[in-house]
């Protein structure tokens, strides 16, 4: 037989061996390990309520209305040619518009890249910003920085946090990398634990990126940006305001690029719609980046989520229903936890504050389940998977070495009855391993 068939192992080998040292080195997410095991069970016929999903059941979820049936009107007015590389101007105008209304901070349309997801829109950032050594400050866990300054090779500092400070960096954590860091990247609400960064934590941040800034144009240095990804923002659950750079200091509109969309508030993730908004040197450079990938969200798709983000009655109707949606799923799980450690199980869980994610820490670490010492996340989470049939994700898989027996619970693709039995089978595993 000839054609593109499976090769050898050694005939693979030796061709992956073409690869540039970067592909070469780069992983998948390490999520889609645990999501092959769930599949393996699940076709044995096992139970198994998946909570690793950072995605929405379209049956649960459905998008809004105005979405799918704009999309379709745009589809049948005949938008299927190339849309302008960075995105239509009433889509661009629209999310400029928006945020004048929502976060009431002003936005050239012309600074607005629109892209297919806030992925391109990063990778797009990354590339357009940091080169080979250059130094990127994150915060430990968080989503796929670990990846991105892979792509392009950069000197990544990771700075660890925990719930003592709702997992954001202080500060103080910056601090160090002030004066020789080309990139700090913050995203609220955070992906992977819920949590939200406050006000005067971001103040203080921009106001010191500020004033480096003016040290370093003095001086004829590189500026400093801040890449702020707030794909979740409408997604805010509870008392906990959004904040973003502009807003707290009107200062950043020169150095903060902003990563948003779609997908996550309007539960439309395959519908691939995202945008930045960014100075406008930087706005430039990313389109022509993002021109060359050809990464442009589809035309009719543009023209509905301009439509879409337009109607206030529509966006806040929608918002309702899901904010609902997710933090009801999410209080299940706080309160039964809450419920476990009430009864002494060494579990804790974050307060819902925003996107569709819970950190709940499981610390048996220690503990015995038949002979097996429990030592490592991984092996909590296997246990739980295997005895429970609850599948989570350690926030290691979240770049975070140090984090403390903590996981992600999402809950985009879990019905309410299903979680409740899930957790009963969760806090009856539990109860069968014996303490150290
Ligand atoms: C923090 C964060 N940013 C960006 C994205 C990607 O969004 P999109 O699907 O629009 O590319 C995700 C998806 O999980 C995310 O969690």
């Amino acid at each position: 037989m000839s054609g593109n068939v499976a090769p050898t192992a050694a005939q693979a080998e030796w061709l992956a061996s073409g690869l540039s040292p970067m592909a070469a080195s780069l992983r998948g997410s390490s999520i889609l390990v645990i999501a092959a095991r769930v599949r393996e069970l699940v076709a044995g016929g096992a139970e198994v309520c998946n909570l690793t999903i950072g995605d929405f059941d379209p049956q649960a979820y459905p998008i809004p209305t105005e979405l799918r049936v704009g999309t379709k009107r745009a589809y049948d007015a005949g938008h299927t040619n190339y849309p302008p590389a960075n995105g239509i101007p009433a889509l661009r105008t629209a999310v400029a518009k928006m945020y004048e209304r929502r976060l009431g901070i002003t936005v050239d349309p012309a600074n607005v890249s629109v892209a297919s997801g806030a992925r391109p829109l990063l990778f797009a950032a990354y590339n357009a910003l940091v080169g080979e050594g250059d130094k990127v400050v994150y915060a430990s866990p968080s989503w796929n920085n670990n990846h991105y300054t892979q792509i392009v090779g950069a000197n990544a500092v990771k700075l660890p946090v925990g719930p003592e400070d709702n997992f954001f960096p202080k500060m103080e954590a910056f601090a160090p990398h002030l004066r020789d860091a080309r990139l700090f990247f913050l995203n609220s609400p955070l992906n992977p634990s819920g949590t939200m960064i406050r006000r005067e934590v971001l103040q203080e941040l921009c106001a010191t990126i500020v004033t480096e800034n003016e040290r370093r144009r003095a001086v004829g240095e590189k500026p400093l940006f801040l890449l702020y990804d707030q794909i979740y923002w409408m997604l805010r659950l509870g008392d906990v305001e959004h904040v973003d750079p502009i807003g707290v200091d009107p200062r950043m509109a020169d150095y903060a690029i902003y990563v948003d969309g779609i997908s996550k508030a309007f539960a439309a993730t395959g519908v691939r719609v995202g945008w930045g908004v960014s100075p406008a040197p930087l706005a430039a450079a990313m389109n022509r980046l993002l021109g060359h990938v050809g990464a442009w969200a589809p035309h009719p798709e543009q023209h509905a989520t301009a439509a879409l983000l337009d109607d206030d009655e529509a966006v806040d109707r929608y918002l309702a229903w899901i904010r609902r949606e997710a933090r009801d799923r999410l209080q299940i799980i706080f309160d039964k936890v809450s419920a476990m450690a009430d009864a002494g199980l060494p579990v804790r869980a974050l307060a819902p504050e925003g996107a569709i994610y819970l950190s709940v820490q499981i610390d048996v670490r220690g503990w015995k389940a038949g002979d097996k010492v429990l030592q490592t996340t991984a092996e909590i989470g296997n246990y739980l998977l295997d005895e429970a049939g609850v599948a989570v994700v350690p926030f290691d898989a979240f770049g975070a070495t140090h984090a403390q027996a903590w996981f992600r619970l999402s809950v985009g693709a879990v019905e309410r009855e299903a979680l409740a039995r899930a957790l009963d089978r969760v806090q009856a595993a539990l109860g069968r391993l014996q303490r150290p």
